[in-house]
């Protein structure tokens, strides 16, 4: 039998701006605040020791995710009926869309909506191997404004939308409750959002999830550096920077900081950014919800929570909603 031929992927490029990361990291660094934005870790070192963090023993989110979508799967899918529109946002590991694609009813399209182009083609092709009867629509934008959806060719019965990882967690809650609304446009009457969404426990459980002891996090963390010393010609002395994260109660989120083990002063594009020792760069937050704190945050964005799926140890949740 001869390979069918492949159809070519359709990208809808809406051109976000792709930020300049020598002015964004410049801006980030001149606050009281020292920060910078977690979009950065994910350059291919990045990805490669995110993927190794998502199996670690303390890294709780990813195997607890995934066992309460494999658990409940089927009646995730009853829920969302057939002939859905899968709207992932952030184009993510395959295995989870998988799992979706694998226990719908004839899902009608697969559209997934990334800033970055190449990402975004790099998630589809395989995909589009193994699925070959599935409508692949993939979306270049930047998906914390609305955007227009490609229309599937085959009927669509509900447009779900899906954001697993509890990615949403590295949004502050105003950005959070933003991001919400644009889900719940994208989703329209009757849509559907299928969530993962992290919830409060203990703090050792928690700051041990992001300090493991083979320190792979905190390689994770440092990378940001050396990918700043590779691609915009700092200088930041790798030595003289230590992962920390603190789960910081009040607040509800874990932080990832990077200390300045000295009094020192680093280069970045001809400008120098004094650190004070034990002086720290605020490189990620990821906010853990209540149960009641969530479903708070979805209603004012205009969803219904119909069902809150979690683990034995509720741990971590994944939650169907609905818009109106
Ligand atoms: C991908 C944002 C969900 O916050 O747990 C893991 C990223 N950072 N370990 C998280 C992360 C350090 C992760 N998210």
């Amino acid at each position: 039998m001869s390979a069918p031929a492949k159809k070519p992927i359709a990208l809808v490029d809406y051109h976000p701006p792709n930020g300049d990361i020598t002015q964004e990291v410049l801006a980030g660094l001149a606050q009281p605040q020292k920060r910078l934005s977690p979009k950065w870790f994910y350059d291919e070192k990045g990805s490669q020791l995110f993927d190794r963090i998502t199996r670690l023993p303390e890294y709780y989110p990813t195997r607890t995710e995934l066992g309460i979508l494999h658990t409940h799967i089927a009646e995730m899918a009853d829920m969302i009926g057939s002939c859905a529109a899968i709207v992932e946002f952030g184009a993510g590991s395959s295995v989870k869309i998988r799992i979706l694609l694998d226990n719908l009813e004839t899902p009608s399209a697969f559209i997934p909506v990334d800033i970055s182009g190449e990402h975004l083609l790099d998630a589809t092709r395989q995909l589009a191997t193994d699925y070959p009867d599935l409508e692949i629509l993939p979306v270049c934008a930047d998906f914390t404004q609305p955007f227009d959806l490609p229309v599937p060719a085959a009927t669509v019965n509900r447009n779900l939308v899906f954001f697993p990882g509890s990615t949403i967690g590295n949004f502050s809650l105003e950005q959070a409750r933003q991001l919400l609304k644009v889900m719940a446009i994208e989703a329209g009457p009757g849509g559907g959002l299928l969530i993962g969404v992290d919830l409060k426990k203990d703090r050792a459980t928690l700051e041990s999830a992001y300090n493991d002891e083979a320190g792979v996090t905190a390689a994770f963390n440092l990378n940001l550096l050396v990918r700043l010393n590779r691609e915009i010609g700092a200088d930041f002395d790798l030595d003289q920077f230590a992962h920390r994260a603190i789960y910081d109660e009040d607040k509800g989120r874990i932080e990832m900081h990077l200390v300045s083990a000295k009094d020192q002063s680093v280069n970045i594009a001809g400008r120098r950014i004094d650190f004070a020792a034990g002086e720290y760069i605020l490189t990620e937050c990821s906010h853990k919800y209540e149960l009641q704190e969530f479903a708070d945050l979805a209603a004012e964005a205009g969803f219904n929570i119909r069902k809150v799926w979690t683990d034995p140890e509720r741990m971590f949740s994944v939650q169907y909603l609905e818009v109106g």
